[in-house]
């Protein structure tokens, strides 16, 4: 705290603009989910191999996973980890990833079109789940497979023994049942790239099948519907309606998808991205609520935003891709500071939203368009979207609070006007209270002004800030340590006012304690 306002990058003081929030630490909107933090690890590009796993790399343990990565993904904080895609599970036999090494097949991935050498499977995935400390959340193949092969693979993880695929498990090494209990039925079912593409009745009738028939073997599970591959998709809405008319009673959740990227050099409404995954958590939800309506149900479907990033995919799609290698470079984006700050705002809704959005994985988690970078046989290092996400799920824990809010507009093409100031309020567990604040405006610095006349006394603040001045600087290999948060002091507490600067472009995470 300090009176010496010294500005992150040259404030345009003539418009200087503020906003201000009020919260009740008694109000609040829900608890936070333990899997709001979720992230993916999808066989696809250098994920896995070279990524998490890399038996050569100096730093690997007994296991072959690198222990650099362990450590920063320790740090990053996921809490969820979902596997092994993506559109590559639908075309996986989960049998070649497991038993000995050698034995394992190599196959063609028309996915991502590469080859699979399967030294990575199930036993190896849990391993790196233990060893992180995560949950794993399961995907099975409904593209070329169906029922049985869900079945066999849930016997196999979760069935104590006894049986021919649970012993086969214990002669793999692992006595004990895995307990996995989040699986994904299929993945983007109605997407013309995914293999096995259906309908949403063939999905919803495949999708309530599998549902009932896994609880008959393991009662505690929670399972995931596929919802449209978007909110661009032309059956968005009706896919949902259709799918959970048929699986409402046997799914717990239905999932969403989102990827952003500026659209032809329109970073304003890049920077509110957020408010299309706003208005497409509303849709689910009105859609899921509507069909439990109509089915006079007490239940209530949530959604589990199993992928969401920022993601320029328009460079993918425009490039030219070697065909059948083994892990080669597939979507290793690098993050600049603008795409962190648009991340994080996708945080903070997920955060504004987790009455309802119970389950969230940031797609993906190690070289796929990810918080953490590696080079093969070298070092790894973070992304700039690696702090928006590790503070998150550090101080984004307890229960978020309702928080009113007065800010100034911020024009975009794509969404109107919109708030410059995009945040949310969490009561942690210890008592304190952290608020997530980004500034959208790529301009204009703000104030943002916290009304602390309902707050507890405090003795600590502080506001860690990502910006920089070059909204395209980015973390590489030769300059791992560009961009990072750093302690923002241009803070004043005056009758019962906090007030905090803002950078024009930023992510700030204050605490109050
Ligand atoms: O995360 C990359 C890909 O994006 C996933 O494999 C797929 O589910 C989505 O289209």
């Amino acid at each position: 705290m300090t009176e010496n306002r010294k500005p992150f990058r040259k404030a345009i003081m003539a418009d200087h603009q503020r906003a201000r929030i009020e919260f009740d630490p008694r109000f609040t909107v829900a608890d936070v989910p333990e899997r709001l933090f979720g992230s993916f690890v999808e066989h696809l590009g250098r994920c896995v191999y070279t990524g998490i796993y890399e038996p050569d790399h100096a730093s690997a343990n007994e296991d072959g996973l690198r222990q650099d990565v362990l450590d920063l993904i320790r740090e990053l904080g996921p809490t969820m980890i979902r596997y092994p895609g993506g559109n590559f599970v639908s075309g996986y036999r989960w049998e070649d990833g497991v038993g000995p090494k050698e034995d394992r097949p190599r196959r063609l991935d028309l996915a991502w079109g590469v080859t699979e050498t399967n030294q990575f499977g199930l036993g190896e995935f849990m391993k790196f789940c233990r060893t992180v400390g995560v949950e794993p959340n399961m995907a099975v193949n409904l593209g070329t497979r169906g029922l049985q092969e869900a079945l066999d693979l849930l016997e196999y993880a979760n069935h104590p023994g006894g049986t021919y695929w649970s012993d086969l498990r214990r002669s793999h090494g692992d006595e004990e049942p895995y307990g996995i209990k989040l699986w994904c039925l299929g993945n983007e079912m109605d997407g013309p790239w995914q293999i096995g593409q259906r309908t949403a009745t063939e999905y919803g009738r495949i999708a309530d099948q599998v549902a009932r028939s896994m609880r008959m073997i393991d009662d505690k599970l929670d399972l995931v519907a596929c919802g449209s591959s978007s909110r661009g998709m032309p059956q968005f809405g009706a896919w949902e309606a259709e799918v959970l008319t048929q699986s409402y009673e046997s799914v717990d959740y239905i999932s969403a998808h989102a990827y952003y990227q500026p659209e032809g050099g329109d970073f304003a409404s890049f920077m509110a991205s957020a408010q299309d995954m706003e208005l497409f958590i509303d849709g689910v939800i009105a859609t899921a609520d509507a069909v439990g309506a109509k089915l006079k149900s007490d239940k209530k479907i949530n959604i589990s935003f199993d992928e969401w990033n920022v993601w320029y995919q328009h460079a993918w799609h425009e490039a030219e891709h070697a065909k059948w290698v083994e892990a080669p470079r597939q979507l290793e984006d690098v993050y600049s500071a603008m795409d962190a700050v648009v991340f994080g705002s996708l945080l903070i809704t997920l955060l504004r939203r987790c009455d309802r959005v119970t389950a969230a994985c940031l797609a993906q988690l190690v070289n796929v368009i990810a918080p953490i970078m590696t080079e093969p046989g070298g070092p790894a290092w973070r992304q700039t979207t690696f702090f928006p996400f590790a503070e998150a799920s550090k101080f984004g824990r307890g229960k978020v609070l309702r928080v009113n809010a007065d800010a100034p507009a911020f024009h975009t093409e794509r969404f109107g006007d919109v708030a410059a100031l995009h945040s949310v309020a969490v009561a942690n567990e210890d008592g304190s209270i952290t608020v997530f604040a980004v500034n959208r405006n790529l301009e204009h610095p703000l104030t943002l002004e916290i009304d602390a006349a309902s707050l507890p006394t405090f003795s600590d603040l502080t506001c860690s800030t990502l910006t920089d001045e070059d909204p395209n600087a980015k973390n590489t290999l030769e300059n791992p340590t560009r961009v990072a948060p750093k302690a923002n002091e241009d803070i004043t507490v005056k009758d019962g006012v906090i007030a905090i600067e803002l950078p024009a472009m930023s992510w700030n995470t204050i605490r109050i304690a």
